[in-house]
């Protein structure tokens, strides 16, 4: 479905969005100001990964973030971008980063009623050698106009207004959810705009391919171990599924959501919460796949009925073609 170059009827994501949100009476496009800072945010950041390896961004910046992790340039500058932008749209009142060990609390002035959780640059062990890396956020409503606090962010994932990635690859392409299914933008350098190239995008209800590290293969518990030997060894005669992972979680959402499939990011002895944290990874992409059609577990419960109690907090993961992930629903029921 690739927009046609010479089209007139440009469907940009401002319009896009100013159209979807025109079905709220109430709403005085404040959301619409809101995404389009996150838009600015996406463009800033797409060009720098592109310019990385020539403007000698890449990299170690020498700091380490709370996670402990080395933090690259690209991971501070993306952080800055996206914080700055939020705050000058004038619409948020908390924004949770990764790379930030405590909430921003937007200042009176500048303060409005959305609450952003975003990964700035996710999948940044590949930032060096060019693979893939992405963006990923999601919309909370601030509980009521008390003075904002935490507990406006540590609402379950089926709380947020809209959620959704960006991903810096060939192209640059913006997949988002309003809670009206899931839409995909690519970027026209020629234009700057995002213009619509997914319309309606629905997840295959079963699919041929597992994602997952199957280095931690050691230290997976037994549902999870029996699940990927189903999918090497299918035992009703089907042939095996293919394995495919690439160690940006946005860049293996994005494969799974268009081609179908299954991605995991299980516990294991080492990380009992697994790796991927609730807030900005799990439940933007957990919304994401319900939205399309699929669905999201953690193991124990549907992902979007997590109610997280700390910012930073992790999860186990298991998302992708609602099929596949019934099959794992099931083998952990099993094990209860
Ligand atoms: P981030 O770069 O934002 O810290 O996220 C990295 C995450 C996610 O992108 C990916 O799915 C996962 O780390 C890969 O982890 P492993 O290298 O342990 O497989
Ligand atoms: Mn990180
Ligand atoms: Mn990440
Ligand atoms: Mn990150």
């Amino acid at each position: 479905h690739e927009a046609d170059a010479y089209r007139t009827d440009l469907m940009t994501i401002t319009r896009f969005v100013l159209n979807e949100q025109s079905k709220y009476p109430e709403s005085r496009g404040d959301f619409s100001i809101l995404l389009s800072h996150i838009v600015l945010g996406c463009k800033f950041v797409c060009t720098a990964v592109n310019k990385a390896g020539l403007a000698k961004l890449i990299g170690l910046a020498g700091e380490t973030n709370v996670q402990g992790e080395e933090q690259k340039k690209l991971d501070v500058l993306s952080n800055e971008v996206f914080v700055k932008a939020l705050v000058s749209s004038g619409r948020t009142c908390i924004l949770v980063s990764e790379e930030d060990e405590e909430a921003t609390f937007v200042e009176h002035s500048k303060r409005g009623r959305y609450c952003v959780v975003f990964d700035p640059l996710d999948g940044s062990s590949n930032i060096d050698c060019g693979v893939s890396i992405g963006t990923i956020f999601g919309i909370y409503m601030v509980k009521d106009d008390h003075d904002p606090t935490l507990d406006d962010v540590l609402q379950p994932g089926k709380h947020m207004l809209a959620a959704g990635y960006c991903m810096y690859g060939s192209s640059c392409t913006l997949v988002l959810s309003t809670g009206e299914g899931v839409n995909g933008f690519t970027l026209d350098p020629s234009l700057g705009e995002f213009i619509l190239t997914h319309p309606d995008i629905k997840i295959p209800k079963k699919g041929k391919i597992y994602s997952v590290n199957e280095g931690n293969a050691k230290n997976w518990d037994a549902p999870t171990a029996k699940y990927v030997e189903k999918c090497k060894f299918p035992k009703d005669g089907s042939s095996p599924k293919s394995l495919r992972y690439i160690g940006s979680m946005v860049a293996d959402v994005h494969r799974t959501l268009l081609y179908g499939g299954i991605f995991l990011y299980p516990a294991d002895k080492k990380s009992p919460n697994g790796k991927l944290r609730v807030l900005y990874e799990v439940f933007p992409m957990s919304f994401l796949m319900e939205q399309a059609g699929g669905q999201a577990f953690t193991g124990k419960q549907r992902a979007l009925e997590l109610i997280p109690e700390k910012i930073h907090e992790r999860s186990p993961i298991f998302l992708g073609s609602y099929d596949d992930v019934e099959e794992i629903k099931a083998l952990y029921a099993a094990e209860v």
